[in-house]
C-alpha cells in the first residue's frame, strides 16, 4: 500500500471509491468536485482503494484552516490501517503546507487516535448543534474565538422561471470556473465549486430535516 498525491487520472476511481464507501453517490460528487489544497489516494497493487482531500475554509482575519473530507476506503479494504494512513498522510500535507488547523465532522472514536479534539474544547463556537462531530486539531495558531467554516450557495426566491433559474445557474457557474474567480475566492478562503440547480435542490433536501429543528430552536429567521 502507499498513500501519493491524486491526479485528474484517479478521477473516476475515485468517485468510485467515494460511492462504494458511502453507499451514496453524494460525497463521491463533492469529492471529485472540490478544488483541493490536497487530494491524497491509497493505492494498492496500482489500483485505487482509498481517498482523502483537504479543501480551504473560509476563517476571518486570514487563518489558515483546511477541512478533512471526505474520506473513503472501499468496504472491502476496510479495517486494514489505509483509512489511518490517509489521515496521517493528510495531516502530515497540511503541517507542511503551514496550516493553523485541520477540522473534520466525524466520529471521535475513530479521529481521536489521531490527536483531533472537539472544536469546542479551543474555544468554536458550534452554532449548528454538531457536538462531539465537531473535530480539531491545531498544527498552528490556535483559531480565532468565534470562526466558523462557512458553505455558502446561492437560492433564488420560490416561483422563478426555470429558463431563469437555467441562465442564472449558467452565468454563476461559468464566473465561478474562471480562473480570476477560482483566485479571487481562494484568496477570501473560499473553494470555487459549482453545480447544478438539480444538485442544490437535493442537497437543500437531504439537509432541511437536519437543520430545521436546530433554526428553530435557536429561534433563527430568514432576513
Ligand atoms: C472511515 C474509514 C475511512 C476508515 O478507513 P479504514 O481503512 O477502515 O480505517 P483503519 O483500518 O485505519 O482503521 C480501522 C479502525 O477504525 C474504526 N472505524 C472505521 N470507521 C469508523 C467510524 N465511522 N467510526 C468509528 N470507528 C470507525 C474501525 O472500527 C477500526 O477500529 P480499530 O482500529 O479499533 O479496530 C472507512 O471505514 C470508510 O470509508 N468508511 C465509510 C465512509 C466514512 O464513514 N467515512 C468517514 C466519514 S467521517
Amino acid at each position: 500500500m502507499r498513500v501519493r498525491d491524486a491526479t485528474p487520472a484517479d478521477r473516476a476511481a475515485i468517485f468510485a471509491v467515494h460511492a462504494a464507501a458511502f453507499r451514496t453517490e453524494r460525497e463521491a460528487e463533492v469529492a471529485v468536485a472540490l478544488d483541493p489544497e490536497a487530494s491524497l489516494v491509497a493505492e494498492e497493487d496500482g489500483r485505487v482503494v482509498g481517498h482523502v482531500v483537504l479543501s480551504r475554509l473560509a476563517v476571518e482575519d486570514g487563518y489558515r484552516a483546511v477541512a478533512l473530507g471526505p474520506i473513503g476506503v472501499l468496504p472491502e479494504a476496510q479495517g486494514r490501517g489505509l483509512g489511518s494512513a490517509l489521515v496521517r498522510a493528510a495531516l502530515a500535507a497540511a503541517r507542511d503546507a503551514g496550516e493553523d488547523a485541520v477540522v473534520l465532522l466525524g466520529n471521535p472514536a475513530y479521529y481521536g487516535r489521531f490527536g483531533f479534539v472537539a472544536a469546542t474544547s479551543v474555544g468554536l463556537p458550534d452554532p449548528f448543534g454538531w457536538r462531539d462531530a465537531f473535530q480539531i486539531v491545531v498544527l498552528g495558531a490556535p483559531p480565532p474565538r468565534g470562526a466558523v467554516p462557512l458553505w455558502p450557495r446561492p437560492f433564488l426566491v420560490a416561483g422563478t422561471p426555470a429558463a431563469a433559474v437555467t441562465k442564472l445557474n449558467e452565468a454563476v457557474n461559468a464566473a465561478v470556473a474562471t480562473p480570476a474567480m477560482r483566485e479571487e475566492l481562494r484568496n477570501r478562503g473560499f473553494v470555487a465549486m459549482g453545480g447544478k440547480p438539480q444538485q442544490l435542490a437535493k442537497w437543500t433536501a437531504e439537509q432541511a430535516p437536519i437543520w430545521g429543528p436546530v433554526l428553530q430552536a435557536a429561534g433563527i429567521k430568514p432576513e
